[in-house]
């Protein structure tokens, strides 16, 4: 039980004030947890986000055989001993993510077998960059209903071209083509800062990686990689989160322990809608305008606009005054949150990829389902802004990626609840409730 007895209840109408700590990236964490497998000695990460998906990442590991230790947002993991080769599906189908377990497994262990989540969104086609760029270094790969097999004698550098910046493909064949023999060119690579803090880890590992944040890595391959400890970067999504928060409720909220510079197409959409944005060294302070204005986004691979604040976005252009239109270029079907948006009175209409919105239409209380991790925060966002009362189910898909989020928002002013076992908890730092983690759910 549990889990999907919550609901957050946000009674909005009510600037946020005040400063929040970031914390690590996710998207960081677990690709250099992952990266992990691809040394004996132990990898010490630090700045590591107390998040589901990082539990789920842990259970992955240690799935494998690896010890992990947990101590804060410290961890401690080590690849020593026999290391099993396959990805459970009761892992894989919480989260995609898990696949980029797969390139180190081949690259150390000549093998892996990692489970096909299944589900409209996360299909075969959606791995196909993975598979390619794999089977270039030499990797035989046989994918089945249930699952992927993956084999090689040897990893031999190879150039390597993507159709498309994929992430997880740039990762994992980056991560392989660490152990293989002679030189990996990726061309068209990602360019996200995750993927340079990975290549910065792996570098500290004793990997060979230039060009990392450029369309064009080359990896040279090593032997062997050693141990290292590393910090991991602040989550640029997160950050972004609560700037909106601090936009959408025309309030005034500074980001602190960030890095400004993977900030800048947030800022200056956020600006291009009348908020005063104040830039400082590891912090951002975003003040939101009485009246929010109309703009149009469109999502790209970094340093583009990102995806993953395209729902947020979403919410705070509903409350804009005009018309705005989001393209979403990234990802076919992330418009699911138009469905939830709607029943809080969001005016949007989609035409293939693009969703044209109606400003000035959100304004009623209702019920809405989170359909995923950051369209849930949307709708929080969303409520924080509403006069009246919204209450968001399915939160689990929340907790995949933001670490207490309900309880800093609180600490920012906000007027949230979390509903457990149908009783309201009232989120109270001071007297120190705590809303636990729930443990089930699926993640994309
Ligand atoms: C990562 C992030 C996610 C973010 C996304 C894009 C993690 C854990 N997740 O996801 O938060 O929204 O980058 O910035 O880091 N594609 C293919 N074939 C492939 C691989 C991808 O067609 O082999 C397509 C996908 O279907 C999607 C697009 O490429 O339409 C982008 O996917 P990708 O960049 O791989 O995203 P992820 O690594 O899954």
């Amino acid at each position: 039980m549990g889990c999907y007895l919550h609901k957050i209840v946000v009674r909005g109408n009510k600037p946020l004030f005040g400063e929040v700590e970031i914390q690590g990236a996710k998207n960081s964490a677990l690709k250099i947890m992952a990266a992990s497998i691809l040394t004996s000695e132990p990898v010490v990460i630090d700045n590591v986000p107390k998040i589901r998906d990082v539990n789920v990442m842990v259970d992955v590991l240690e799935g494998l055989g690896l010890t992990v230790s947990r101590n804060d947002r410290r961890i401690v993991i080590q690849a020593k001993g026999p290391i099993g080769i396959e990805a459970p599906y009761q892992l894989v189908s919480q989260m995609r993510a898990s696949i980029v377990v797969l390139g180190p497994l081949l690259a150390r262990l000549g093998r892996a077998r990692v489970a096909m989540p299944g589900g409209c969104n996360i299909g075969l086609r959606k791995i196909d960059l993975h598979i390619r760029g794999l089977e270039m270094l030499g990797a035989k790969i046989n994918v089945g209903q249930a699952s992927l097999e993956a084999e090689a004698d040897v990893l031999v550098g190879a150039n390597i071209p993507l159709d498309f910046p994929s992430v997880g493909a740039t990762e994992n064949i980056m991560m392989a083509a660490c152990l293989a023999r002679g030189t990996t060119v990726l061309d068209n690579a990602a360019r996200e800062p995750e993927i340079v803090d990975l290549a910065d880890c792996l570098n500290k590992m004793g990997a060979k990686i230039s060009g990392a944040g450029t369309s064009t890595l080359v990896i040279e391959g090593v032997d062997k990689l050693k141990g290292a400890s590393f910090r991991i970067i602040p989550d640029r999504i997160e950050a972004s989160t609560f700037m909106v928060a601090g936009a959408i409720t025309g309030g005034d909220v500074t980001v602190k322990s960030v890095d400004p510079s993977h900030l800048k197409m947030i800022i200056k959409k956020l600006k291009s809608v009348g908020c005063d944005v104040t830039v400082g060294i590891n912090q951002v302070n975003v003040k939101g305008p009485a009246v929010l204005e109309a703009a149009n986004i469109s999502t790209l691979p970094y340093p583009g606009f990102p995806t993953d604040m395209q729902a947020p976005f979403m919410a705070l252009l509903s409350l804009a005054n005009g018309k705005s239109i989001i393209t979403e270029n990234v990802f076919e079907n992330r418009f699911s949150f138009i469905t939830e948006l709607r029943k809080l009175g969001g005016e949007v209409d989609i035409e293939r990829h693009h969703a044209v919105i109606t400003g000035g239409s959100l304004l009623k209380s209702g019920a809405v389902r989170a359909p995923d991790l950051r369209a849930g925060a949307a709708l929080v966002l969303a409520g924080l802004a509403i006069e009246g009362v919204v209450e968001i189910l399915d939160i689990h898909h929340i907790d995949r990626g933001y670490d207490s989020f309900p309880e800093r928002l609180a600490s920012l002013g906000a007027d949230i609840k979390v509903t457990k076992d149908e009783s309201l908890v009232e989120l109270s730092l001071a007297e120190g409730d705590s809303y636990q983690v729930p443990d089930v759910g699926v993640g994309i």
